[in-house]
């Protein structure tokens, strides 16, 4: 019963932990929208405008980041000024206030330089075309983006945007009623109106003797998740009645960083387990990660599953080294080993190394365990009888299925262990003990593997009130009863 239970919760803990996928791309970072041509080309010639290193060691990391691309020299002019800002987070709040069906929880949004500055970036590359890799990385935050081209005024390229709202009806799928890829004509408008939205920057570049002169991109935090329902459809405000001004819930631009979830009512953030403060921005690393990191989950999942640097942040690199490189007790109580008390090997390798084979030819690519904790993991570091190895139900598919099979039911047969003691087997019902390789034997047998048997007198006196298929049945009758199960002559 406790053991069903054990491994069903861990099921649920394994499935959720594999059901939240990355988000994709946001739906903005694939459309972008332009003006007529030609509205807005400088024609003048002039000096090629002097690029400023942005590349700081922050994005250099970064793959392929904005803030390291080389600047297009045709870059004429660039940037926004204090006013023009205003203009585009009004522009935004107005359309933010006033949405068709109206919104129950949007806030306003608020300017932001970090996101500004990659965008500007951006325009500096005088295309029209999403770039790659554009977060902020000590936000941890996905960042949405809107691009224009084109256009004379930021008015005009924010009401290109706009505009959409025309063909856009809330709740249903753009596909479905715009055809495939329906999706595309309506983003910039969703990406306007999102409620996990918070803070916009945008960057513009006059470029010479381009297709469209004039560039224009914005970026958001966060961006957007959804444009069926970019936002509650309800009252106005009905969300947030503490927090509510002027028909939006105002929270200042409040960004919960690192996936931490805002309550727009108080204008507090929900942090995600491993960060806490104010704006979650601070990192609490636990001791070690747990049993699971680098057997169950590997670490090329950290790249595949958003959750995964949480669970397992030492192998994932968001704590840095594990101190003393220590591995949770995978205790049934749940309780984490003191710390100090085992010390393994973690390699920081990260290419793939080929599978371990285990000698019931599973497969096994995570860390493997040396047998002082294997005594911790299964039967005393051997297989239960749950396990195809000792004629139980669990086969090699079950290790890689649940993450608790290969610590508490197979640890030899799954691979995290050799098996102790040399392989060595107690035949007849026999336990092996790992820490002196002896086998204890249950009567009649004895010996090193209690293969030899001694033969006692009689059966025990209850012997006589039980029949043949009782030793069968019961596995201590054949013990008690050798005579009457044919042990004994
Ligand atoms: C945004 O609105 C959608 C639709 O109602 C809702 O499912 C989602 O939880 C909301 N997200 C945030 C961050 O408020
Ligand atoms: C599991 O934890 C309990 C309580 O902390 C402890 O008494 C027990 O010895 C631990 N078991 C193992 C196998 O370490
Ligand atoms: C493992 O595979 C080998 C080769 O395919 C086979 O000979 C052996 O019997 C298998 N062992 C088990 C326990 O299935
Ligand atoms: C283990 O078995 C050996 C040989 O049978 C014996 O000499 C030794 O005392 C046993 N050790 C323990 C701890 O029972």
């Amino acid at each position: 019963m406790s053991r069903a239970m054990i491994f069903c919760a861990i099921f649920f803990i394994l499935a959720a932990a594999y059901a939240q996928r990355n988000e994709g791309p946001s739906v903005a970072s694939e459309i972008f929208s332009v003006a007529d041509p030609g509205s807005g080309s400088g024609d003048g010639e002039v000096d090629a405008w002097p690029e400023i290193s942005t590349c700081t060691a922050e994005f250099a990391r970064e793959p392929d980041h904005t803030m390291c691309l080389k600047d297009d020299d045709r870059v004429q002019t660039t940037g926004v000024t204090d006013s023009q800002k205003k203009v585009i987070v009004d522009y935004h709040n107005k359309v933010r206030r006033t949405v068709q069906p109206s919104a129950t929880d949007l806030t306003p949004l608020v300017w932001d330089d970090n996101l500004a500055k990659v965008a500007q970036k951006l325009t500096m590359q005088c295309k029209i075309e999403h770039d790659k890799n554009r977060i902020i990385p000590s936000y941890g935050v996905f960042i949405g983006q809107n691009l224009a081209a084109g256009q004379r005024t930021w008015k005009k390229a924010m009401q290109s945007w706009f505009d959409e709202v025309l063909l856009y009806r809330y709740g249903e799928d753009a596909d479905q009623y715009l055809g495939p890829g329906g999706w595309k004509k309506i983003g910039h408008y969703t990406q306007m109106v999102q409620n996990a939205t918070h803070r916009v920057g945008c960057g513009f570049s006059l470029c010479s003797r381009t297709t469209y002169g004039k560039y224009y991109a914005c970026n958001y935090a966060q961006g957007q998740s959804s444009t069926s329902f970019p936002y509650t459809r309800g009252e106005r405000c009905s969300a947030c009645p503490n927090s509510c001004k002027n028909g939006l819930c105002a929270c200042n631009g409040k960004l919960c960083l690192n996936r931490g979830e805002l309550d727009i009512d108080s204008c507090t953030c929900k942090c995600p387990d491993l960060y806490g403060g104010d704006d979650c921005s601070i990192l609490h690393c636990p001791a070690s990660d747990p049993f699971y990191c680098r057997r169950s989950i590997l670490p090329a999942d950290c790249q595949v599953y958003a959750n995964v640097p949480h669970l397992c942040p030492y192998m994932c690199g968001v704590c840095g080294e594990q101190p003393l490189a220590m591995i949770a007790n995978p205790n049934k109580s749940g309780k984490n080993r003191p710390e100090g008390t085992t010390r393994t090997t973690t390699s920081t390798t990260t290419t793939p190394a080929p599978p371990f084979i285990s000698p019931h030819n599973c497969s096994y690519r995570g860390l493997r365990s040396n047998l002082e904790e294997c005594k911790n993991f299964g039967d005393r570091g051997s297989d239960t009888r749950a396990c195809a190895s000792k004629g139980g139900q669990f086969g090699c598919d079950h290790c890689e299925r649940y993450y608790n099979v290969k610590s508490d039911y197979c640890p030899v047969m799954c691979g995290i262990c050799d098996a102790p003691c040399g392989g060595k087997v107690c035949v007849n019902g026999g336990v092996l003990n790992p820490d002196t390789c002896n086998c204890t034997c249950t009567l009649p047998f004895f010996g090193d593997t209690c293969s030899e048997l001694a033969c006692p007198d009689q059966d025990k006196w209850h012997c006589s009130a039980l029949q043949a298929f009782h030793c069968t049945d019961y596995v201590n009758v054949p013990f008690d009863c050798p005579h009457l199960c044919g042990i004994c002559a």
